[in-house]
């Protein structure tokens, strides 16, 4: 079980204290979007890129972006541990997931809401992770979707038919109160963002929603 803190929800003039601030967590989300395939803009290549600098604790870079198959290995090659990459946006995926493997980083597939999962199964072997989306991109504090359940069980048991080691993401209002249906149904990452630097003390916060998602 693993808690990726969202810093799309931190103070962006201070990104290297809101890093140490959850540096008890396994990764560092960071929610890049184009304001193209979401409705808001955020951060791009060259913050990454000092974020990966000065950070105690891994990328994990969720581009919400048009054209991954141009831009996400660069992220890759800019040290992100993890790139997610959205489907729906996606023009050769298998390609692409290939790419991002060679540049050493972790190969991530998104899917939003409205999207199903089925369709896309066997790009499980080329695959490290996929996100199921439990809001619409493109913000943060927004309502978690528990109809997205299902899907991360059909995802989840796909996975178990495939057989390899594939973790399951869910990002979206996960929080104290929506972590552990999302483990029950078969996630194993966890990206919070209000819910961890929503708090005064978010080391504090992963901890808890890290034992939250082991009971
Ligand atoms: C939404 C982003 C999320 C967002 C989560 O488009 O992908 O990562 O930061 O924020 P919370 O946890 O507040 O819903
Ligand atoms: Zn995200």
């Amino acid at each position: 079980m693993q808690i990726s803190p969202s810093i799309l929800s931190a103070d962006f003039a201070n990104l290297e204290t809101e890093l140490q601030r959850i540096s008890n967590a396994d990764w560092a989300h960071v929610d890049v979007m184009d304001g193209h395939f979401v409705p808001n803009l955020t951060l791009g290549l060259p913050v990454v890129e000092a974020l990966q600098k000065v950070s105690p604790i891994p990328l994990d870079c969720h581009l919400m972006i048009e054209d991954p198959d141009r831009w996400a290995p660069s992220y890759a090659e800019a040290g992100a541990q993890s790139v997610t990459f959205h489907i729906e946006a996606a023009k050769d995926p298998v390609t692409l997931a290939r790419a991002l493997r060679a540049a050493g980083a972790r190969a991530s597939m998104a899917v939003k809401p409205g999207t199903d999962f089925a369709p896309y199964a066997d790009l499980l072997p080329e695959l490290d992770m996929v996100l199921v989306m439990t809001v619409e991109p493109g913000f943060g504090g927004q309502s978690f979707m528990a109809d997205q359940m299902p899907k991360v069980r059909q995802v989840r048991e796909a996975v178990a038919r495939h057989g390899g080691e594939v973790w399951i993401q869910v990002d979206g209002g996960v929080s104290a109160t929506t972590i552990e249906q999302c483990a029950e149904a078969g996630a194993d990452v966890f990206v919070a963002g209000s819910a961890v630097y929503g708090a005064d003390d978010a080391a504090a916060a992963v901890d808890e929603l890290r034992a939250l998602a082991q009971q």
